[in-house]
């Protein structure tokens, strides 16, 4: 549609059409996820990131039919959903491979190895930030800070982390992925895909084995341990006075 302003200037308007809506058996499939989902707030609106992470499970990334699902489920408009959903990063806009590799390229993983990693692996993959493998495997990105910096340089797939990484290791992860072979992230759960890792951030159960362990490691604590020591020095010198 061609409009014309007072200036004489022409301005193209560009209408597009509404999503198409899930086929009917998806939507009933969905809705009974988002029912569970909603009935866990006392206000619907506060069910709509869950929601966006249940229609990414469904597409592997947020879609405008996604987008209006949500909408419609809590009944907030299409633009305040799209507003939430380009605001995170864990909400991709482009399909998505089986397996998410965020490459950490924030200050301190960046100077400790985080931007060669990177490097290696747009050159390794043969693509670039947001790109995604031919095989539909793995899709590439850097990331902001994934708050792992005491295990620095780190890489994330699937946000699983991946710790004290090198270009080696971090060859050799996507290789396996890519092979179709298990992998164990440094802490946490075997790796699941992409798709299933967004229905775990739903809210539905994660039933992989040993998804509930875990510890802190000792790069974590080391900073509690340290004023530990000063006060049990402190009160020995105390007791020696
Ligand atoms: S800078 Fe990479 S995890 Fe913090």
């Amino acid at each position: 549609m061609i409009s014309e302003q007072p200036s004489g200037t022409a301005i193209l308007l560009k209408l597009t059409s509404r999503p198409e809506p899930y086929p009917p058996h998806v939507r009933q499939r969905l809705e009974v996820d988002a029912k569970e989902i909603v009935a866990r707030y006392p206000h619907p609106r506060s069910a709509l990131l869950p929601l966006l992470h249940l229609v990414q499970a469904e597409e592997g990334y947020v879609t405008g039919t996604g987008i209006d699902f949500c909408a419609d489920k809590i009944g907030l408009t299409g633009a305040e959903v799209t507003a939430v959903a380009t605001f995170y990063s864990m909400y991709r806009r482009t399909p998505t491979g089986d397996y998410h590799v965020g490459v950490c390229t924030n200050t301190l993983c960046a100077v400790l190895g985080g931007d060669a990693i990177y490097e290696a692996l747009q050159q390794h993959l043969g693509i670039s930030h947001g790109e995604t493998t031919a095989d539909g495997a793995i899709t590439l990105e850097h990331v902001e800070c994934n708050a792992a910096c005491d295990y620095a340089p780190v890489m994330m797939v699937n946000w699983e982390f991946f710790d004290n990484q090198t270009p080696e290791s971090a060859r050799a992860i996507t290789d396996a992925l890519r092979a179709g072979h298990q992998v164990r992230p440094t802490r946490g759960a075997p790796l699941c895909t992409f798709r299933e890792t967004a229905r775990i951030l739903a809210g539905f159960p994660d039933e992989r084995p040993g998804a509930l362990d875990g510890a802190p490691g000792e790069a974590t604590l080391a900073g509690l341990h340290v004023p530990e020591s000063s006060a049990a020095e402190e009160d020995s010198a105390g007791q020696g006075a």
